[in-house]
């Protein structure tokens, strides 16, 4: 699947594209019924809500889960990203995130360019964020908030929170969101939330400033983000665990359009355990070699 002209164009204005219903009913069911079990396991990769045992954020599950791997290859998810980025993408960052019902937490307004400029020294934003929904997205369980064209601000001033949920962020002040908000449209238009069926997918600009509020519904809203980085654009340091932010830098190679539904052999590194090294962080800049 490659993007019309049109699509380009709305991409660069907005910082988003929205595909209802881009995977079938039958496609998503095979990665929803595999969350679980993944969500059950005490492992470092599961980081669980604040005080809770709701599971906020599964890391890497593509290196281990074979339906999650399949995903990672799915040309209808990687093609297009191929298409704005125009270099081949590695998988810099692989999560489902939860948003369970009534424990689902917030995610502050925050670029996920800033952490990976901050945190992972990656060198441009020449990096894309796709959501894949697992679960029908509603205004009642916490659906994204996107402030349309913020991307167009590039990197915008940010603070490292670390006490308001269990995971790490460098989030964008409220004075400045109210800004942007108004240079949007303000109350026409200055936040707008992607809701659909299960098997929605988003392709969003790492500049893009987005948030999303608690899930006090009875509905799980679970999703998975993916994020596909330029091959030459990868990170140079190894600050954060290798989980959060992978060190393969192997361009993707596209599966066929029905490798959800279809088996397809993958590789699944980390199928019988992570290793101990994907545990070990640096301060240090990664030598990069021409
Ligand atoms: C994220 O921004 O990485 C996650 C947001 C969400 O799951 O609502
Ligand atoms: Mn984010």
């Amino acid at each position: 699947m490659h993007l019309t002209k049109q699509q380009l164009e709305q991409f660069d204005r907005e910082g988003y594209l929205f595909f209802p219903g881009q995977f079938s009913a039958e496609e998503t069911h095979v990665l929803t019924e595999a969350v679980p079990e993944l969500y059950a396991r005490r492992e470092a990769y599961n980081v669980r809500e604040k005080g809770k045992d709701a599971v906020r954020t599964n890391f890497a599950a593509h290196l281990y889960s074979e339906p999650f791997a399949r995903l990672a290859r799915h040309p209808r998810m990687v093609k297009p990203v191929e298409d704005l980025l125009g270099e081949a993408l590695y998988m810099h960052q692989f999560k489902i995130n939860g948003k369970m019902a009534f424990e689902g937490d917030v995610w502050q307004w925050h670029q996920d360019y800033g952490t990976w400029l901050n945190d992972d020294l990656m060198p441009t934003e020449r990096a894309m964020n796709v959501a894949i929904f697992l679960d029908d997205v509603t205004e009642h369980n916490g659906p994204l908030m996107f402030i349309p064209g913020s991307h167009k601000k590039g990197v915008v001033e940010a603070s490292h929170d670390l006490s308001t949920t269990s995971y790490p962020l460098w989030v964008v002040d409220h004075p400045l969101i109210s800004q942007l908000v108004e240079r949007a449209g303000g109350k026409h238009g200055g936040i707008v939330s992607p809701k659909g069926p299960a098997g929605s997918m988003i392709l969003f600009h790492s500049c893009l400033v987005h948030a999303s509020g608690s899930n006090l519904s009875p509905f799980n809203r679970v999703a998975v983000y993916l994020s596909l980085c330029a091959v030459s654009n990868h990170i140079r340091r190894y600050k954060r665990p290798e989980y959060i932010a992978h060190r393969d830098f192997t361009p993707i190679e596209c599966l066929p359009d029905d490798c959800l539904t279809r088996s397809y052999p993958v590789d699944l590194p980390w199928k019988d355990g992570m290793p101990d090294s994907a545990l070990e962080t640096s301060l240090d800049e990664i030598g990069v070699t021409a």
